[in-house]
């Protein structure tokens, strides 16, 4: 009985750990996190009754039940080095040229990598069993922190495999999810704990945690890139086959790396890696290139602190400290009410940011933001700028508490809350100026009407100068008044009316669109065109008949009747035509309607501005075929955020890949 209890553990114990193989490291799970947990706990119920049967690498054994009174020193081995730097294309060519004249050769092929954001740590492996793991702290000795180290799940406590090393020492980065840290830090702030100002901080805070149980409650994950100690010869020639080796111990290595040739192929993988940066859910600061071939890299040595075959390409910083001067609100198009900060500019992601997105009430809350305070502000990608954190220490005595407006700061009138909300509005809807110049910037937008020329700055003048009050009347100017305005003149004059002109010729889809109604973006506009074909029949469908269609749910279909339903609206909608604004009945596609044609595309990870079904029935409208999953017949593959094994497998087979906004822009 008790051998047959044995030996249930066993089979029970490796099920787990060969998932989480395939979970972490292969990254194509073969059961659910449901059944996962299930047999997790069906594990611990027997080990509980049988403990004599339990062993250190049991899954169930990460997370042991005490605090610790601090942190062991650990002597490094071999020191752990930090990494030279180039910042620029001149600086990779020259990097790359003085390791061709030292090596004398004709061509290097590197090892290129993202550089992860995290924390660099040792993990030692005795007769494969986890043995010890420590930070790298000022690289000959870092802290030992093994019980942390073991409460994440994607390293392994035992390694896979038959003939492995007495020792081996693997190292990696710690670092936390995107996706782990924004949920991490939302709980902190309802808890009132201490937030982290980014995933790296978060990711350095928990590992130095003194409790690990609290460390095995945050989201870490691991990616190893190198080797240290060993205790044998292996019989490897270079970085990437040792790190394979690695790979099939079970310790997951990061999927982007991959061989490069020469400066130029580093080049590319580096602008690759920086299109996709904004998609990955976790944080990088850049590429590391690094010699392959071993041999070669023991030729070239070290300098001081740092490898002279390896070095880091940074990628501009996408986070920054600066001041908030002032805080004051926003009215946007449809009325929301949205706090921003004025900062003291500073540059981030390579672009100097003076404002940022305080979201609403709620956030500014939550976050505890004052005028004075000294804050990280991050701008990812297009993301607009946000504020991420307070440095309280860095409160100044006089900072100043935000408090939100009951009044509209335009038009004054009183501001509602929605039910179910978390934004203030104005309800003065076009009677409200802010609103009335959002409208007409919005009518006159790219994705719009289209109307060259007349710019943001231009709209707010000519509303204020009382030229303006709704789109119509941008079609009934007059020139003399136009070319008086502050800085217009004659002939700015004479091309903006040819513009408004030319514009008058559009299509429904775009009209729809122009008309600026609440979540009626341009997915929902060419639904409503292609389906309905006529503005009157769109403005007298029911929101009953609305929802039969694809991807309009009760919302929006409320929205659209609501808009119909205001006189004021349909008297625009009305000047409009009558000023004539036409469009082209709608056809049925032609070449030049479908860009895509013949293309297989597949889409992965999550879009922000489209429903995965309408991304779809965009492409297919342009003329693709939209396939499930990735193959070398695919054409393209457009990744929205947290993007996973797909886009990985697409790097691999060098296909095309793009981001949400290049499928927006088509
Ligand atoms: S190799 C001798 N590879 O960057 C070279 N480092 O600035 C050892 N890092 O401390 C480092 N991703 O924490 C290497 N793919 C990668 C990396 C990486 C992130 C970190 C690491 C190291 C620092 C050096």
């Amino acid at each position: 009985m008790s051998e047959k209890i044995q030996k249930q553990i066993e089979t029970m114990r490796s099920d787990l750990n060969d998932n989480a193989y395939h979970y972490y490291v292969l990254d194509d799970p073969t059961i659910s996190d449901v059944e996962y947990d299930k047999l997790y706990h069906e594990l611990v119920e027997l080990e509980n009754q049988y403990p004599e049967y339990i062993s250190d690498d049991s899954p169930t054994q990460r997370v042991g039940d005490k605090p610790l009174d601090g942190f062991k020193q650990i002597q490094h081995e071999i020191p752990m080095l930090s990494l030279g730097n180039v910042f620029s294309e001149e600086e990779l060519i020259d990097f790359d040229k003085r390791l061709l004249d030292l090596a004398e050769l004709t061509e290097i092929k590197y090892s290129a990598e993202p550089k992860l954001d995290g924390l660099a740590v040792s993990i030692v492996y005795v007769n494969g069993k986890l043995q010890q793991a420590a930070t790298r702290g000022d690289g000959a000795v870092g802290e030992d922190i093994t019980a942390n180290v073991k409460t994440i799940k994607a390293i392994p406590l035992s390694l896979r495999g038959n003939e492995l090393p007495e020792k081996l020492e693997v190292r990696g980065e710690v670092i936390m999810s995107r996706k782990g840290f924004d949920e991490y830090n939302r709980q902190a702030e309802l808890l009132g704990e201490k937030t982290f100002a980014n995933p790296r901080n978060a990711a350095a805070g928990s590992l130095r945690q003194l409790d690990p149980r609290k460390t095995a409650k945050r989201p870490l994950m691991f990616y190893a890139y190198s080797i240290g100690v060993v205790s044998e010869e292996l019989p490897f020639n270079t970085h990437l086959e040792t790190l394979n080796w690695v790979k099939s111990l079970g310790i997951p290595v990061n999927a982007f790396n991959q061989i490069c040739i020469g400066a130029l192929g580093c080049q590319k993988f580096h602008q690759m890696i920086g299109d996709v940066r904004s998609t990955l859910d976790y944080d990088i600061d850049g590429v590391v290139y690094k010699v392959n071939d071993l041999a070669l890299q023991k030729k070239l040595g070290f300098v001081t602190k740092s490898p002279r075959w390896a070095t880091a390409h940074k990628f501009p910083a996408e986070e920054a400290t600066t001041t908030i001067e002032n805080i004051d609100v926003q009215v946007g198009r449809t009325g929301s009410i949205t706090p921003v900060a004025r900062l003291k500019p500073v540059v981030v992601g390579g672009v100097t940011v003076t404002n940022a997105t305080l979201h609403n009430k709620d956030e500014i809350r939550r976050k505890d933001v004052r005028i004075g305070d000294r804050v990280f502000v991050r701008r990812a990608g297009d993301v607009i700028p946000e504020v991420v954190k307070v440095i309280k220490q860095k409160r100044p005595k006089d900072s100043v508490e935000f408090i939100m407006p009951t009044h509209c700061p335009v038009c004054e009138t009183e501001l509602h809350k929605i039910e179910g909300e978390a934004v203030l509005r104005c309800p003065a809807g076009l009677f409200c100026d802010a609103q009335r110049k959002e409208a007409i910037k919005h009518f006159a937008s790219r994705k719009a009407l289209d109307i060259e020329g007349l710019g943001d700055k231009l709209v707010e003048l000519m509303v204020d100068e009382g030229l303006i009050k709704t789109p119509a009347d941008l079609f009934h100017l007059d020139k003399q008044e136009v070319s008086d305005l502050e800085r217009m003149g004659e002939k700015s004059a004479t091309n903006l009316l040819a513009s408004i002109e030319s514009s008058k010729h559009t299509s429904l889809d775009k009209f729809i669109y122009a008309l600026g109604i609440r979540e009626v973006g341009e997915a929902t506009a060419l639904t409503l065109a292609q389906q309905l074909k006529d503005i009157h029949i769109v403005a007298k469908t029911t929101a009953e008949d609305l929802e039969e269609l694809p991807d309009i749910g009760p919302i929006v279909a409320k929205r659209i009747t609501q808009f119909f339903a205001d006189e004021h609206n349909l008297a625009v909608i009305e000047q409009l035509l009558d000023a004539g604004i036409t469009w082209d009945k709608i056809e049925t596609p032609t070449k030049e309607s479908q860009p895509l044609l013949g293309k297989t595309i597949v889409l992965t990870g999550s879009l922000s501005q489209y429903t995965r079904a309408t991304a779809k029935s965009k492409l297919i409208e342009l003329g693709a075929k939209v396939a499930g999953s990735v193959s070398k017949n695919t054409d393209m593959l457009v990744a929205g955020e947290k993007a996973g094994s797909k886009l990985t497998k697409a790097v691999k087979l060098g296909i095309e890949i793009k981001d949400e906004q290049w499928l927006v822009d088509l």
